[in-house]
This record gives C-alpha cells, structure tokens and sequence, in this order.
C-alpha cells in the first residue's frame, strides 16, 4: 500500500525521552484524520512502549530506543524497538497487572492493546524486543 510519510527515531533510553518520543510520535500521527481523542490514546501507547524500553529493556543501563512510524492511507504503522535485556514469556507479559516490578501496576500491554488495532510483539532474551502496532482512525477501518 502507498506510504504517506514515514519517521525514524532514534534515541537514548533516558526517561526524559519519554516525553520528547511521545510528542513527536503524535504530532506526526496528527497528519492523518485521526480524533483528538485518538491522539491522545497513541501518545499513552508510545509512553508505554517507550518506558518499557527504557525501564524494563534497558532497566535505566543506557542504549538506543528506536521507533519508525509510517503513515499509509487509511492506518498508522508504528514499531518500537530497544536491544536490551528482553522477556522470556511474552504471552504472560501481555497478561493485565502481570509485572516483574513489583511497584507498578503492569497495564502497560493492556493499555497498548485496548488502543491499537493490531499488536505483534518480538522479543529475545538477551537480545531486545520488537513491537509493531497498528491503528486506523475512526471510521476507517483497512482494506483486508
Ligand atoms: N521492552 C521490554 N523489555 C523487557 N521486558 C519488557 C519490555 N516491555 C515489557 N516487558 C516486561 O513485560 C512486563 C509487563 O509490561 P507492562 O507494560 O504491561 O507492565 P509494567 O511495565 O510492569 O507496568 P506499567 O506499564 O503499568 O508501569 C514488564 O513488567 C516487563 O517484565
Ligand atoms: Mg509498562
């Protein structure tokens, strides 16, 4: 399918780039005809991959995040990618309130889940974790 515009970006996995990656994320989403209040859910998903790079991949050891958004016509594309410590039971990672840090609340895939269409998640022990999400605005559900 056609690609609209496309974004990379990389960065430090410092928590102040949580914020940075969430803005940027959105603001280039908003090229599509996307509700304000579906822009809203996307930055929570970028928030959530993010920090899961950064707290949990790289558990605040420093190494690159990387996200590359695509924008086709009637969806966004969004990877968000870290080569940190990896998880070794993705199906119970996805599971609501399952964490391995006992001070938060483990919502983060269900709110990733809840907002995005489709979800597909990589992961290697050792070797880093690789999400690829979709979401189509409202409206516009993609040609199958
Ligand atoms: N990028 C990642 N690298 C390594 N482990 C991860 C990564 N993302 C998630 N995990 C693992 O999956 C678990 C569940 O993630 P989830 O985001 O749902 O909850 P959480 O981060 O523990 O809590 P919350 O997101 O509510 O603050 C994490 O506790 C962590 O063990
Ligand atoms: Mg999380």
């Amino acid at each position: 399918m056609e690609v609209l515009n496309q974004l990379k970006l990389e960065f430090l996995s410092k928590p102040e780039n949580i914020g940075l990656a969430r803005l940027t994320v959105a603001s280039f989403a908003a090229q599509l005809d996307f509700t304000l209040s579906e822009i809203e859910e996307l930055k929570v998903v970028v928030s959530e991959a993010v920090s899961n790079a950064v707290l949990h991949g790289y558990a605040h050891k420093e190494g690159m995040v990387r996200i590359e958004a695509t924008l086709y016509p009637d969806k966004l594309e969004l990877v968000v990618a870290d080569q940190g410590q990896g998880i070794e039971d993705i199906d119970q990672a996805r599971e609501p309130a399952y964490t391995t840090t006992p001070d938060r609340m483990g919502l983060g895939f269900t709110f990733i889940e809840s907002f995005m269409d489709e979800v597909e998640i990589q992961s290697q022990p050792g070797q880093g974790t690789w999400i690829r999400m979709t979401k189509s605005p409202e409206g516009k559900e993609p040609e199958v």
